[in-house]
């Protein structure tokens, strides 16, 4: 059975690489590799690149998500709709086959990419809590720079039956559910599942894939990249300001999942997350069920952004 392990990129279309390589740039990715159509970046972590921006129209393309074993490719090139197991031809290298999910999202299960070494990034800031003080004689002086992101952590995606997309993956890629979202008052009702990636008893990130129902509107909702440490997503926050992108929500932290949490916009209107200090659960955890209300949105933060569950924002 296909168990993916982890998600690796995510890649969307933009109609000027440069202007996109900016952009990701000022959120705190690296560029690593470019062709006349394809901008490759990465980030601190060990994945040879973590977005790829496709040129052409503005738009969503795709997922990379981890394959347990080369075995669990093979078995996906056989599931019905599967390519061929292809190579990858970004840097890296590695095989791929490509997946279609519920209303059509592009799923390409990777495996085989070589890693490469992680960039050099500023240790945890060591806090000096109340009753617990761990810092004496040295001070807090992170440099005022982009969020340095680290690594992919999720992707929301919107469907047009959020428990069909959601069983997809738990069916295609063995993912489990942590929670469920439901309608406030309803609870027959699905609004979304949060889905982690089945790794037995090592630790996931508490989504990996979050499913929403939004019948109608097909369209990746956010892409959300991890960051050192909270202090990172609120100087990312100010470089992102300063630098006259659009703020989007936060910064916060969420309930379910935990992360401190940072939304902004790219130059076309797509969502992308800062994140810091998520929940990680093994796989013998049971799922949850809450009402989606603001509170179970976010214990602290800004008041929810009216057009926050607006896939594309322009103006
Ligand atoms: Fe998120």
């Amino acid at each position: 059975m296909i168990k993916v392990q982890d998600i690796v990129y995510v890649a969307h279309r933009a109609p000027d690489l440069d202007k996109h390589a900016q952009f990701l740039t000022d959120f705190g990715m690296v560029e690593t590799a470019r062709t006349a159509d394809r901008l490759y970046m990465r980030g601190a972590g060990t994945y040879p690149f973590i977005h790829v921006t496709e040129k052409g129209e503005p738009g969503f393309a795709g997922v990379g998500m981890l394959a347990g074993s080369a075995a669990e490719l093979d078995e996906a090139s056989r599931l019905p709709g599967a390519s061929a197991i292809e190579a990858i031809e970004g840097p890296g290298g590695g095989q791929r086959v490509r997946l279609t999910a519920p209303d059509g999202y592009r799923v390409d299960l990777v495996h085989g990419m070589t890693l490469v070494d992680p960039l050099p990034l500023r240790a945890p800031l060591p806090v000096n809590f109340a009753l617990q003080k761990q810092r004496i004689k040295s001070f807090q002086r992170p440099d005022h720079e982009p969020a340095r992101v680290v690594r992919l952590g999720h992707c929301v995606l919107k469907f047009n039956d959020g428990d069909a997309g959601a069983r997809w993956f738990q069916e295609t890629l063995g993912m489990l559910v942590t929670d469920r979202l439901h309608v406030p008052g309803d609870q027959a009702s699905t609004l979304g599942n949060f889905l982690r990636c089945n790794r037995g008893d090592r630790p996931a990130d508490h989504h990996t894939i979050f499913a929403l129902h939004t019948p109608g509107d097909i369209n990746v909702h956010h892409a959300s990249f991890e960051v050192q440490d909270p202090d990172a997503v609120h100087i990312g926050h100010e470089w992102l300001k300063e630098k006259g992108y659009k703020p989007a929500w936060g910064v916060g932290r969420h309930l379910l999942g935990s992360q401190v949490f940072d939304y902004w916009r790219s130059p076309w209107g797509y969502m992308f997350e800062h994140y810091a200090d998520g929940d990680l659960l093994t796989a013998d955890m049971p799922a949850g069920d809450y009402p989606a209300t603001d509170e179970n949105l976010a214990q602290w933060g800004p008041v929810l952004a009216p057009r926050f569950f607006e896939s594309v924002v322009v103006d």
